[in-house]
């Protein structure tokens, strides 16, 4: 038994998608989040940036005593993971890997589309991960720059016409190719799934890792006996480093339940 919280975090708010599929399907145990909306987009910054963020991340969820690491971003996933995980004794868990096997079990024509940030993309991490489980399937991706600064920007963004016509610019190279599944590389996509199905069609579809990382965080737990003791209540901490005020409403549009004990964090002193 553990009863240590699970710190969680992202460059934002997409890494509360997979916070909300962790809470969901480990009900008992306590979740730290950070969101670090002051310093985002992370994905159109160097490797380098990316693993310092990371590093500063991931020392300021250490001071909540936490018993695992889950990185619930594609970007920091695809360029940080290996550091991290030399580095650092907790069980440390990646979406890139989950979101591979995910679009593996879907795609029935073996052609997948993958989208996410250019830090993502450029990586090759999708690809390798993919094809390390099937290298029959067939590969097509594109980076959507915009699609976290929209998604950052309020809900508002999330399904309007000027989101729906980015979406169809970017997406338009994608659709040609005829993939069955389109991976959503970013903890903030799912935020625009009903956008970026319309645009796609319904014979796609649309993969995000949340469900399956959720999976793998209440294995480790389980394999590790960590479980913490379902007699307790959990708890549940929220922390980004910009406005409250911007992030307390959408982080509640999010979990779909009224989230009002955010904390700012200044994360460069980590
Ligand atoms: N949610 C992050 C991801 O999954 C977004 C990265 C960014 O801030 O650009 O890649």
């Amino acid at each position: 038994m553990d009863n240590r919280p699970i710190g969680v975090f992202d460059s934002g708010l997409g890494g509360l998608t997979v916070f909300k599929e962790i809470a969901d399907q480990l009900p008992h145990e306590s979740l730290v989040y950070f969101g670090d909306s002051g310093r985002a987009p992370y994905g159109t910054k160097s490797r380098d940036t990316v693993i310092k963020y990371t590093l500063q991340d991931i020392r300021f969820l250490m001071t909540h005593d936490i018993k695992m690491i889950v990185i619930a971003c594609n970007t920091m996933s695809a360029h940080s993971y290996e550091f991290v995980r030399r580095n650092h004794d907790l069980p440390i868990i990646e979406v890139i890997g989950a979101g591979a096997v995910a679009a593996v079990a879907e795609t029935r024509n073996k052609k997948v589309g993958i989208i996410g940030t250019p830090a993502t993309v450029n990586s090759g991490a999708y690809q390798k991960a993919i094809n390390k489980l099937d290298d029959s399937i067939e590969i097509y991706q594109k980076a959507c720059p915009l699609f976290v600064p929209l998604v950052e920007e309020g809900q508002e963004w999330w399904e309007n016409d000027i989101t729906y016509n980015i979406a169809k610019e970017y997406l338009a190279p994608l659709k040609q190719t005829g993939v069955d599944t389109l991976v959503l590389g970013c903890t903030h996509y799912p935020l625009l799934k009903n956008t970026i199905s319309k645009v796609m069609g319904e014979g796609v579809t649309l993969v995000s890792s949340a469900f399956e990382v959720a999976r793998v965080v209440k294995r480790i737990i389980s394999d590790k006996n960590m479980q913490r003791d379902p007699r307790l209540t959990p708890t549940y901490h929220y922390y980004t480093s910009d406005s409250v005020e911007k992030f307390e409403p959408l982080c509640s549009a999010i979990l779909g339940r009224t989230i009002n004990s955010a904390k700012k964090v200044d994360i460069e002193e980590y």
